[in-house]
C-alpha cells in the first residue's frame, strides 16, 4: 500500500470510533480522508468543530454543520492526523498550519484519536521541524529564544496562520522530553503555540502499516 492508502484506511478505521453527536475534526491530508468517511454516517453527526478554515469548507461540502466551540463546550472525541508521535502518544503537529486551532479543540475533547500512518511513529521527535506559531512582531526575538534552546528556527515563507500569525519552522531539535520543551517554549513572549502536544497527547493512535492498522493506546 502506498503512504496515501494507509491514511486512508486509518481515516476509516477511525469511523468506528465516532459516537453519535458532535465531533472535532482535524487538519491534514490524513483528516481529509476522515472528512470523506464521515460523509457516509454524516446522518448521526450533529455537527463537527473544525481546527481550521479548510477543515470547516470540506465538513461543509459534504454537509455536516460546522459549530463555533464557544457554543459546544466539551466533545467525546477529537481525531486528527500528526507529523511525529512517540509510544508515549506526544506529538509534533502543525506540519499544514493549524497548530493553535487544533490543539485548542483537542483540549475540549475527551478522547484524542491520532490516524497516521507508520512513518510518523518515532522513538525521540524533532526530525520533523517543530512548528511554533508567533505573533508577527515577536517573529526576531522568538526567533533568537529559539536559537538559545538549540534550534535553527526558519520561516514558513509566505505562510499566514488562520489565526493571522506566522510559523516558525525549528530544526535540528533533538526532543528528548517532550512536556518539559512544550512548557519552555509556551513561556516565550509572542509565542502564542509550539506544535508539541505532549502535555495533552493521544488517547488512541490508529497506526496504519503493510499488515493492517494497529491500535495504540495511552
Ligand atoms: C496540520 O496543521 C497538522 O497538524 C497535521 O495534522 C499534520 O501535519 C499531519 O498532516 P498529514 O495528515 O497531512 O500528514
Amino acid at each position: 500500500m502506498t503512504q496515501d492508502e494507509l491514511k486512508k484506511a486509518v481515516a476509516h478505521a477511525a469511523i468506528e470510533h465516532v459516537p453519535s453527536g458532535i465531533i472535532g475534526v482535524g487538519t491534514g491530508s490524513t483528516a481529509n480522508h476522515f472528512i470523506a468517511a464521515l460523509a457516509a454516517i454524516k446522518g448521526r453527526i450533529d455537527g463537527a468543530v473544525a481546527s481550521s478554515i479548510a477543515t470547516a469548507e470540506r465538513l461543509q461540502m459534504i454537509g455536516i454543520p460546522v459549530l463555533d466551540l464557544n457554543s459546544v463546550g466539551e466533545m467525546e472525541v477529537y481525531v486528527d492526523g500528526a507529523d511525529e508521535i512517540t509510544r508515549h502518544m506526544a506529538m509534533i503537529k502543525g506540519g499544514g498550519g493549524a497548530l493553535t486551532r487544533e490543539k485548542i479543540v483537542a483540549a475540549c475533547a475527551k478522547k484524542f484519536i491520532c490516524i497516521a500512518d507508520d512513518s510518523k511513529l518515532v522513538d525521540v521527535m524533532g526530525k520533523f521541524p517543530l512548528p511554533v506559531e508567533v505573533i508577527p512582531m515577536a517573529r526576531s526575538f522568538v526567533a533568537r529564544q529559539l536559537v538559545k534552546l538549540g534550534g535553527n528556527p526558519v520561516l514558513r515563507e509566505g505562510f499566514t496562520t488562520d489565526n493571522g500569525n506566522v510559523i516558525l519552522d525549528v530544526h535540528g531539535m533533538n526532543i528528548v522530553d517532550p512536556v518539559a520543551m512544550e512548557t519552555e517554549i509556551n513561556q516565550i513572549v509572542g509565542v502564542v503555540t509550539v506544535g508539541l502536544f505532549a502535555r495533552r497527547g493521544a488517547d488512541v493512535f490508529l497506526m496504519g502499516t503493510q499488515n493492517g492498522v494497529k491500535t495504540l493506546t495511552r
